[in-house]
């Protein structure tokens, strides 16, 4: 089955990531090489409510691939969550005539998708992008791998710091509810401890995890804590530790949004040219209501209502490895 569209919006909504331009600029030269009038919405779910609507083109996108942030701008609209809202959005969207949406986001903008799609029969496909990797049926998310290089590049430097001053530094990276980034920085930072919210460790390990590295003669040692990794704030933690560990001298950085900004790596440009031109396809064949993600390198659909209601898992075995590395 194929779907005739004559114009199609596109958006990003929630976080911004790193690759979200690409992802852009992918939907729009996707859908000129298809005879498709291509639309920018601007800041989301917000801008289709208040109808900022652009029409765009090939050139539109020019030198866009390499740079940060999403030059449509990004929201979490409060007022699309609600039935007048959505409402507003769907006259606008008759008004400028769009046949189909592409919704550049994480899972709370698909499920917004899904339900805009199911009370008004505009088709949308969804393209994953946060810098956190926890939407389920896609191997990577827009933004993770840059964000990856970016706490590398980051503790890198403080470890440094931590090695000339035989410190104890407890870095806080993005992840309220998946531990992807520090699970994979750790590993990539020789962190000592890696706090994840999918494995609660507890203070008490982590001072026999100290203790035992004392023993084994370090001097300094690295904690990546992912903001949902610990139950409560970085600097309580640091505190308590202290306190239990008098001889350790503790220093917390928490390195928040410089995670998210940035120039894309080339995999994050890759992947969102890929998944780009895959929403466009995918509308064109007549699919809609589902994510485009890339598993095992090939491309696949997931409904939106997986997509929304399930996890990626963390791969277990990492934690084993890190456990390894770190003695
Ligand atoms: O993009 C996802 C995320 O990075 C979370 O890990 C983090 O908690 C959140 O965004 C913070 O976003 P904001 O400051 O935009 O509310």
């Amino acid at each position: 089955m194929t779907r005739e569209i004559c114009r199609l919006g596109v958006l990003t909504s929630g976080g911004d990531a790193p690759g979200m331009n690409a992802a852009i600029r992918a939907v729009v030269r996707a859908c000129v090489y298809q005879g498709i009038k291509p639309y920018g919405i601007h800041e989301g779910y917000k801008g289709l409510i208040n109808s900022q609507i652009e029409l765009m083109n090939a050139r539109s996108v020019a030198n866009i691939v390499h740079q940060g942030g999403t030059f449509l701008k990004s929201a979490r609209s409060q007022v699309f969550r609600t039935s007048d809202g959505r409402q507003r959005a769907f006259e606008n969207l008759r008004s400028a005539d769009l046949d189909a949406l592409v919704v550049i986001g994480g899972d709370g903008s698909f499920a917004g998708a899904a339900i805009f799609e199911e009370e008004f029969g505009v088709p949308v496909v969804g393209v994953p992008s946060t810098i956190d990797n926890d939407i389920f049926g896609t191997d990577y998310t827009i933004g993770y791998d840059t964000a990856l290089n970016t706490v590398v590049d980051a503790v890198d430097k403080i470890r440094d710091t931590a090695t000339s001053h035989n410190r104890l530094f407890f870095v806080e990276v993005m992840g309220r509810d998946a531990g992807f980034i520090a699970l994979n920085t750790g590993i990539g930072c020789g962190a000592e401890e890696i706090l994840i919210p999918e494995s609660d460790q507890g203070i008490d390990y982590l001072i026999q995890s100290l203790e035992s590295s004392g023993r084994a003669g370090k001097t300094s040692s690295i904690i990546l804590v992912a903001e949902g990794g610990w139950n409560g704030s970085v600097f309580e933690l640091a505190k308590a530790l202290e306190k239990r560990l008098p001889d350790y001298e503790t220093r917390v950085t928490v390195l928040g949004h410089i995670q998210r900004g940035g120039r894309p790596s080339c995999f994050d440009r890759v992947l969102a040219s890929r998944l780009g031109v895959a929403a466009v396809k995918t509308l064109c064949e007549g699919e809609s209501s589902v994510m485009v993600g890339v598993r095992n390198n090939a491309i696949e659909l997931t409904q939106f209502t997986e997509a929304i209601s399930k996890h990626n898992a963390i791969d277990e075995t990492l934690l084993e490895v890190a456990n390894i590395v770190s003695i």
